[in-house]
């Protein structure tokens, strides 16, 4: 059984023996990012997006099949205005030509969780457009959590639920799923969260069940192929360590 022959930084995903199938991302620590800078939060929310990015283009060159990240919370709305109207204004600088085409090129499918219909409409349409235009893709599943929370996620599957089924007694794991924002994906096998926190705040509360936490010192703007590369070699250690015991 092999990971990382030589060091995270210097090996390729051609090593991975056992790749995590879907990862989701806590992208904390912007603002601390930007403070330690001299500069205001939104910038670091700006390099938090180019980080993004750069880590959207690692997974799906590493071959994960599914990544989910947290870009957008139902927590997030109490923050200062400006900085909400910055973060809610941050799809219409992310979903441009560029990036869409390139997320085209590499086979990505964007999708999104959470309650949309908080946002203007004119980012809603952004992000129909981002889905509409990589839907017929058949690579990685991009999921972007916006204004997503797991406990909200759990109430509307419920009232849901409740009115399209009369009969309780029939509702189990499985069909509960189905209910669910993330109902055509697979839990996540590795969830990371960046800033050395080390809390769940709300994210993927029913889909974490089973999986491997990975915290991490390193703030979201400097997270780099490196540290996600270390993430994944943690995972596959845990995982060789389970399967050898
Ligand atoms: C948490 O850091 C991060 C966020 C609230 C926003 C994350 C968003 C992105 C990285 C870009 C999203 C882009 C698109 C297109 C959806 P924090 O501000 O809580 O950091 P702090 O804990 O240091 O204050």
């Amino acid at each position: 059984m092999l990971f990382f022959k030589k060091s995270p930084k210097e090996s390729t995903y051609d090593q991975f023996d056992i790749i995590p199938e879907h990862i989701a991302i806590m992208m904390d620590g912007n603002g601390r990012w930007a403070t330690r800078k001299g500069m205001p939060r939104t910038a670091g929310h700006y390099a938090g997006m180019q980080s993004m990015r750069e880590t959207i283009r690692n997974c799906y060159t590493l071959k994960i099949k599914y990544l989910t990240l947290y870009a957008f919370s139902t927590e997030n709305w109490a923050r200062p205005i400006e900085e909400v109207n910055y973060l809610v204004s941050l799809p219409q600088l992310f979903f441009q030509d560029e990036i869409l085409s390139e997320l085209i090129s590499h086979n990505v499918q964007v999708k999104f969780i959470g309650n949309l219909s908080r946002f203007p409409e004119s980012i809603q349409d952004i992000m129909q457009k981002a889905k509409d235009l990589t839907s017929m893709n058949t690579g990685m599943v991009l999921n972007f959590a916006m204004n997503y929370g797991g406990k909200a996620e759990i109430i509307q599957a419920i009232k849901r639920y409740a009115e399209e089924n009369q009969n309780i007694e029939e509702l189990d794991e499985d069909l509960f799923e189905k209910y669910l924002y993330t109902k055509d994906c697979p839990s996540p096998d590795l969830i990371i969260r960046t800033s050395g926190e080390h809390r769940l705040s709300n994210f993927l509360l029913w889909q974490s069940a089973k999986s491997e936490l990975w915290f991490t010192k390193t703030l979201w703007p400097d997270f780099d192929l490196y540290a996600l590369k270390e993430a994944i070699s943690v995972y596959q250690s845990r995982k060789l360590e389970a399967i050898s015991n």
